[in-house]
């Protein structure tokens, strides 16, 4: 029996929804868009590494975790590709087709990956964008990050990375148990997530040209987010988890966050991942 819960929202998008969640923030809103975008084929690579991973773990703690994780990831990607539809219908033609040529990009690495790589490689990926999400998770998740969001929007985003941090725990175990090879991960952790944000960053391109600049450049979009993200925690963070010592159930949540993780029925308080005790 898994601490973590498979919750299966139902978001009701409306036919006026603003292709930018946060109006007066337009390039941090085309980040947060293509985020959604990238997700439809990020986490189902990470469901079919975790299955293959299944195979290897033999805690019934961790077996059910890994089970959970899957779970919650299914529901992210099925949500996000319902909004992922509705904003490509309200784009351009043209920037609709080149966000499914970069949709199709990462579709195909993804497989590929899955197909040709290790269980060691993929699950090291894994854990590098879970750590990373975790970052983010953290430092977005503030009140005044928040105020001004698209209500409907903001609950999609709140909903997945209260789970993202729920889930925090799953990758490093799996990973810890069936590798454990702490330069490894922090290599392959480090090219995962450089290989992640930039097929995100071009996404954001497209949509930033799409909707308020049509003349932005890729340095532009590129140092926009670096700045963002330096500010809100979320790089410094993601730095943190490339240490000897970083194990994710060790570092704290902060109370603003459990806050606005519990408006979508997440308690953080009592969702201790397994093994926590021993940490
Ligand atoms: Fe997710
Ligand atoms: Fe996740």
């Amino acid at each position: 029996m898994s601490a973590i819960t498979v919750r299966r929202p139902e978001f009701v998008w409306p036919s006026d929804l603003p292709v930018l969640p946060l109006p007066d923030d337009p390039s941090r809103s085309c980040e947060l868009v293509a985020l959604s975008f990238t997700l439809p084929y990020l986490e189902p690579y990470l469901i079919r590494t975790m299955r293959v991973a299944a195979k290897e773990v033999r805690d019934p703690a961790l077996a059910a975790d890994v089970k959970a994780f899957s779970g919650q990831e299914a529901q992210h990607y099925k949500n996000h590709a319902r909004v992922n539809d509705i904003v490509r219908s309200k784009l351009s033609p043209e920037a609709a087709a080149d966000m499914r040529s970069l949709e199709d990009a990462l579709d195909a690495d993804y497989r590929q990956f899955s197909n040709d790589k290790s269980l060691a490689f993929n699950l090291a990926y894994a854990e590098g964008f879970e750590a990373m999400t975790f970052a983010l998770a953290r430092s977005v998740m503030r009140v005044a990050d928040v105020e001004g969001v698209h209500t409907e929007w903001g609950n999609l985003i709140a909903w997945h990375l209260a789970e993202e941090i729920e889930h925090r725990t799953v990758t490093f175990d799996a990973y810890d148990t069936i590798v454990g090879r702490y330069a490894y991960r922090v290599a392959v952790g480090s090219l995962a997530q450089a290989h992640y944000l930039r097929h995100l960053l071009k996404m954001a391109r497209v949509l930033q040209r799409d909707t308020h600049d049509p003349d932005v450049s890729t340095f532009a979009v590129v140092r926009q987010a670096i700045e963002r993200n330096w500010r809100n925690g979320m790089l410094l963070g993601t730095l943190k988890t490339a240490l000897p010592s970083y194990n994710p159930r060790d570092v704290p949540v902060p109370d603003e966050v459990v806050t606005i993780a519990a408006t979508q029925g997440v308690d953080l308080r009592c969702s201790a991942p397994a093994g926590a005790e021993a940490a």
